[in-house]
């Protein structure tokens, strides 16, 4: 098993860069499937989540290349409607497939995506709007299979009881070559929703999109086109959380400032000097941080649930007390019981967590629990006093590409082990 070992105190001073963001690049790559000919996507990250989604196209029967960030797709001789049981279980939110799927084939056929390391995760929304659009799905023995009787998807008002990212993205994908115009309302917000319109716009998809109401007007058939992926907000939190940590002075290049602009005042609200460009912005923190004294998680516009880790983890280091509401996910503190092991002072209930900051922590052996538990283990070894090992990497390169090589260009002692 491979871990990280991070000898941690040092200033991260610098720059670092982020990648495309993997959660716009993994709907990008489903929509491919919708339009003929050759779609290029560039900016594309490489982690093991996009490698899972290039497989599934693959199995679908499309021509699949990368070379280097670039990734090129070919549906036109797809025929297999199928989404293994195995790469379902490796990827969640493989489930953004099935829209398209649909679209594409008229039928899709692939496992339910079971409960994760967040809690359930159910996908009733996505079920009921693509039913609403037509679609007549079987729930048998944990599998799903999907068919439109008519061959196409039929334009409908659908409203979203909840402004769930991936149902919006699925609702998109379903809707855009339906026959006749849907009206989704209450739809996802995030950045990542905006990239995969932009993309179906440029394949001949006609979006109008309103606040959080979206209508598509159906089209028979799209045209492949070539995107680059914006850039990866959650990363970018995520490293100008480590520069404020280790107490650095460090510049985040390649990001979209103004996506995470809910997440920088938090950073000025803990006394770091913040400098914002058009695509960096750097972060100067003092010698000890201030506390973050309430945040809660939110849908687009508000704070990212995906960024809270990493700031908790920067917040134990501070001076004084936070409390850190969760409102997208259940159960989405495993990975203070490995903060804790490293001397941080945090107590949790329900979705509720309150974080006592601490004047140093300590390196230990921990492990990730999820994705941005383990990027939160990262932020804390590289403030803690002494050497930390984080196993459990497999979930940790699911989201953050090469981590150790950006780090250590500003500063970090950081190496990967290979057992
Ligand atoms: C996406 C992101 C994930 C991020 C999350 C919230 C990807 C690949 N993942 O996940 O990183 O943390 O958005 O910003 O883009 N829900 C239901 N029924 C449904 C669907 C969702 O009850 O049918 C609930 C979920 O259990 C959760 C909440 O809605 O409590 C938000 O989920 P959703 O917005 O759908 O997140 P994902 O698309 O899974």
């Amino acid at each position: 098993m491979s871990r990280l070992l991070i000898d941690g105190g040092y200033p991260l001073r610098g720059e670092i860069a982020v990648h495309g963001a993997k959660n716009a690049v993994l709907p990008l790559l489903a929509a491919t499937l919708l339009a003929d000919g050759e779609s290029v996507l560039h900016n594309v990250p490489p982690l093991s989540d996009v490698g899972g989604c290039l497989e599934i196209l693959t199995d679908f029967g499309c021509r699949v290349r990368q070379e280097g960030r670039t990734v090129t797709v070919c549906p036109d001789q797809a025929d297999k409607p199928v989404i293994s049981d195995r790469l379902m279980r490796r990827m969640r939110s493989s489930i953004v497939f099935l829209g398209a799927m649909m679209a594409r084939f008229g039928e899709a056929h692939l496992s339910y995506p079971g409960g994760c390391e967040l809690g359930p995760r159910p996908i009733d929304l996505h079920l009921s709007a693509l039913r609403q659009l037509g679609a007549v799905i079987t729930e048998e023995r944990g599998q799903l299979h999907a068919c439109l009787p008519d061959g196409r998807f039929h334009g409908e008002t659908v409203s979203l009881a909840f402004p769930s990212v991936g149902a919006t993205e699925n609702i998109l994908l379903a809707a855009v070559t339906a026959d006749g115009v849907t009206t989704l309302l209450n739809a996802a917000r995030e950045p990542e929703i905006s990239d995969l319109a932009a993309y179906l716009t440029a394949c001949g998809a006609h979006i109008h999109t309103d606040g959080g109401t979206i209508r598509i007007e159906g089209v028979p058939r799209l045209a492949a086109a070539e995107h680059t992926v914006i850039p990866d907000r959650i990363e970018a939190a995520t490293y100008l959380a480590a520069i404020a940590a280790t107490g650095g002075d460090g510049t985040v290049t390649a990001c979209c400032p103004q996506h995470i602009d809910t997440v920088l005042p938090l950073f000025s609200e803990m006394g770091c000097q913040l400098s914002v460009y058009a695509d960096r912005v750097r972060l100067k923190a003092p010698r000890r941080l201030k506390r973050i004294p309430y945040l809660r998680t939110m849908p687009y516009p508000g704070f990212p649930t995906d960024a809270a880790a990493p700031l908790l983890a920067a917040a134990t280091v501070a001076d004084g007390t936070g409390v850190f509401v969760e409102n997208i996910f259940e159960c989405r503190y495993k990975y203070v019981g490995e903060l804790l092991r490293m001397g941080a002072r945090i107590k949790t209930e329900g979705r509720v967590a309150v974080v006592e900051g601490v004047k140093s922590l300590s390196g230990a052996a921990v492990d990730c629990t999820d994705l941005r538990g383990g990027a939160a283990l990262v932020v804390a070894a590289l403030a803690a006093e002494g050497r930390s090992a984080i196993g459990e990497l497999q979930h940790l390169d699911r989201g953050y590409a090469d981590p150790e090589s950006g780090l250590s260009a500003i500063g970090a002692r950081i190496r990967r082990v290979d057992p």
